[in-house]
C-alpha cells in the first residue's frame, strides 16, 4: 500500500498544507456526495491543525456540509481538559460557522461499554457503506502514539483486523484510563486516512512503519493501510530524522 509522505520545517506550514489537502476534500466529497463525514483525532500533534483551521477558515461553506466525528475519546466528561472533544471545540468548532447537529461527539460521560455501543449504531446510521457493510469515513486524522498505538488501538489489545465492531472500548495501557475508540477495520474503510506526527520521539518508529520493518506488524499504527485509498503521513523534519528517501 503506497504512502504519501509530506515532510515541514514548521509546525505553521505542516498546519496550513494539512488544512488545503483537508479543505479540498472536503469540497470534492460535497460536490459527489453533498456531506463530507471526517473523523478527528486527539492528543497534543494536531491542536495547532485545529486551530489554524478554525482561525483561517472559520467561514468556509463546506462546514455546513461537514460532519465531525472522532477516532476516539477519554471516558471523562465532556468539558474535562482531557476530553479530545473539548479540544476540539475549544480550537475549532466554537470558530466555525457549522450546524450543531453535524458533531457527533462520543459521550465520555456515559458509562464507556452502552457509549460505545450507541456511538457505533450512530456511525452506522449515519455514513455510506462498502459492500463488506463497513462504515464509510471521507476522512480520518490519527495521531501515532509513542508505543504504536493509534486511536486508542493499543499495542497488545485484541482489536485487530477480524473485530466486528464499529468502536470499542480499551484502556490505556499506563493511565487504565477507559477510551472508547474506532476498531481498525473502520479505519480502514475510509477513503483517505491521514497521520499527523511531530517530535523526534517518534522518528525512529516513523521509520519503522513505513518502511514496513521487521516486528512493526504488531504495532497498531502498522496496521493501518486504508484499503480504500492512500495512506498519508504529514511530519516535522524532527519525526522524519531518520527517514531517508523522502517523498512529499
Ligand atoms: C488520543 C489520541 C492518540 C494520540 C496519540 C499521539 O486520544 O490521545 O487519539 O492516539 O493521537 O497518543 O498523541 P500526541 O499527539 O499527544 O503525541
Amino acid at each position: 500500500m503506497k504512502s504519501a509522505i509530506h515532510i515541514f520545517d514548521n509546525p505553521s506550514q505542516m498546519a496550513e498544507a494539512l488544512s488545503s489537502a483537508l479543505i479540498a476534500k472536503a469540497e470534492a466529497a460535497i460536490n459527489k456526495y453533498n456531506v463530507f463525514n471526517i473523523a478527528l483525532s486527539g492528543g497534543n500533534t494536531p491542536g495547532l491543525f485545529y486551530s489554524h483551521l478554525g482561525k483561517i477558515y472559520s467561514d468556509r461553506p463546506f462546514w455546513k456540509n461537514t460532519h465531525i466525528f472522532w477516532g476516539d475519546e477519554r471516558c471523562v466528561p465532556s468539558d474535562d481538559p482531557d476530553s479530545n472533544y473539548h479540544m476540539v471545540s475549544e480550537l475549532l468548532i466554537k470558530n466555525i460557522t457549522i450546524p450543531e447537529s453535524n458533531i457527533h461527539r462520543i459521550r465520555g460521560e456515559e458509562k464507556p461499554h452502552t457509549e460505545a455501543k450507541r456511538y457505533s449504531r450512530e456511525i452506522s446510521q449515519f455514513l455510506p457503506k462498502t459492500a463488506g457493510k463497513q462504515p464509510v469515513f471521507d476522512w480520518i486524522l490519527l495521531g501515532l502514539g509513542e508505543d504504536g498505538h493509534t486511536a486508542s488501538i493499543f499495542p497488545g489489545t485484541s482489536i485487530l483486523e477480524n473485530e466486528a465492531k464499529n468502536c470499542v472500548v480499551t484502556a490505556h495501557p499506563v493511565t487504565a484510563q477507559k477510551r472508547i475508540t474506532l476498531t481498525l477495520p473502520v479505519i480502514n474503510s475510509a477513503r483517505k486516512v491521514t497521520f499527523l506526527v511531530s517530535g523526534r520521539t517518534k522518528a525512529a518508529l516513523v521509520t519503522s512503519i513505513i518502511k514496513r520493518e521487521k516486528g512493526s506488524l504488531r504495532l497498531p499504527a502498522a496496521r493501518v493501510c486504508s484499503a480504500r485509498g492512500k495512506l498519508d503521513w504529514y511530519m516535522d523534519t524532527e519525526a522524519a530524522a531518520q527517514l531517508k528517501s523522502i517523498s512529499s
